[in-house]
């Protein structure tokens, strides 16, 4: 039997330290390792397979357009893009649509529409406002954008043109602003960054202060669309409309597709300005609108917020059995579970043994990213997976 992990540590760049385990086959909310060994995925991707793995709607939608026509060029009109940009507007308060492959390219195409709103609108203004403790992607610009130090050390110079300031502090925003502001750049909950939630308040603050200055307010939508916080979009649950908003993850339910989306007001690139070879891809398209139509269709997101309560609910428990937990947050299916140690890998592992997959979120802190599909005996089974583990520690 090959050995993948040596494989990996001859072969591959060694960026991130992989869980031990060589995954082949998935299924809803169970997948299987080279071993033929099943566990309950709480990762799913990071936040991807939104209907879990290998759904029927999915894997139809990717096959058939797979047999039909996989690559054409954006010089060229195609259906599923179309169908995909069509369902995107008429299911969000935004009025137009760039598809793209990826977090990271959602985001840099929301920035360069604020660039080019700013070289427009206000006097060439392009600096964007983000938050400590945001994740915005790997580019070079989004590192920038990430309010992250150690992602910016090993790659300074980084490109201008992009201010860090404390996440759910207004005042810290509007200290910032100047005349050389186009935008500020949010996730409505910060997830990478530790699945931080702001005050119910703060991006309604952040809303009027953006208009108030004529400038633009992008939320970075990419983990927390398509029904991870229990509503289609994290926006809806703040009454607060963005003018850019970006996604990707859960979108293609398993496929690499994002997009960005704007107001008309907004959605400035003319002739020119943006593009990309596997941008409107058919194939991600076709997959990503025959997932979202289920997802709008069967109320998916009601799945999620009810799951989600139900889950919270239940790791609030264990917060009163173990002393050792000093924090459960989350809203949907973003949660996460805080240690007063740093024993996250720890837990990981534990739970690894024991057929279940978590993300370690920090050293100290785990984090669970179901299928938006999971059920209450799912939920059991991963609480008590968890329960057994810290029983252990
Ligand atoms: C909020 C947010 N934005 C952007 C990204 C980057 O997305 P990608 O990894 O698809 O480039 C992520 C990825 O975790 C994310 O969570």
């Amino acid at each position: 039997m090959t050995d993948w992990q040596e494989v990996d540590s001859q072969y591959y760049m060694q960026t991130i330290v992989r869980v031990p385990v060589t995954l082949v086959r998935g299924e809803g909310m169970r997948v299987w390792d080279d071993k033929g060994k099943e566990y309950l995925d709480c990762v799913n991707g990071l936040a991807v397979n939104c209907l879990g793995h290998c759904h029927p709607v999915v894997v139809n939608a990717l096959t058939e357009q797979a047999r039909t026509l996989m690559q054409v060029s954006l010089w060229y009109y195609n259906v599923p893009m179309l169908k995909l940009a069509e369902l995107l507007v008429k299911n969000s308060c935004m009025d137009r649509v760039f598809i793209c492959n990826s977090g990271l390219e959602a985001n840099e195409g929301a920035v360069k529409l604020a660039r080019r709103y700013g070289a427009l609108n206000l006097n060439d203004a392009y600096e964007v406002i983000t938050t400590y403790n945001s994740f915005h992607g790997r580019s070079l610009a989004m590192t920038a954008a990430s309010g992250q130090e150690k992602m910016h050390k090993p790659f300074v110079p980084l490109p201008v043109g992009f201010i860090n300031v404390e996440n759910n502090d207004i005042e810290a925003i509007k200290a910032v602003t100047t005349e050389k502001t186009c935008a500020v750049m949010l996730e409505p909950v910060q997830a990478e960054g530790g699945v931080n939630i702001a005050d119910d308040d703060y991006l309604q603050k952040v809303r009027d202060w953006c208009d108030s200055r004529g400038v633009l307010l992008i939320l970075d939508e990419v983990q927390t669309g398509v029904g991870r916080l229990g509503a289609l979009f994290g926006y809806q649950l703040y009454g607060v409309e963005p003018d850019i908003m970006t996604l990707a993850k859960g979108m293609g339910g398993g496929v690499p597709v994002g997009a960005v989306l704007a107001k008309e007001k907004a959605a400035v690139f003319t002739l020119g300005d943006h593009n990309a070879t596997f941008g409107g891809n058919p194939v991600t398209n076709a997959t990503a609108y025959a997932t979202l139509k289920y997802v709008i269709e069967n109320d998916i997101p009601g799945n999620a917020r009810k799951m989600g309560q139900y889950f919270i609910e239940q790791l609030q428990t264990l917060k009163g059995k173990y002393s050792f937990i000093t924090d459960v947050r989350g809203k949907g299916l973003l949660l996460a579970v805080e240690f007063d140690d740093d024993i996250a890998d720890k837990v990981v592992m534990g739970c690894l043994e024991k057929g279940m997959l978590i993300n370690k979120l920090k050293t100290n802190a785990i984090r669970f990213v179901p299928a938006l599909i999971i059920n209450k005996s799912e939920v059991d089974k991963a609480v008590k997976i968890l329960d057994e583990v810290l029983s252990g520690i």
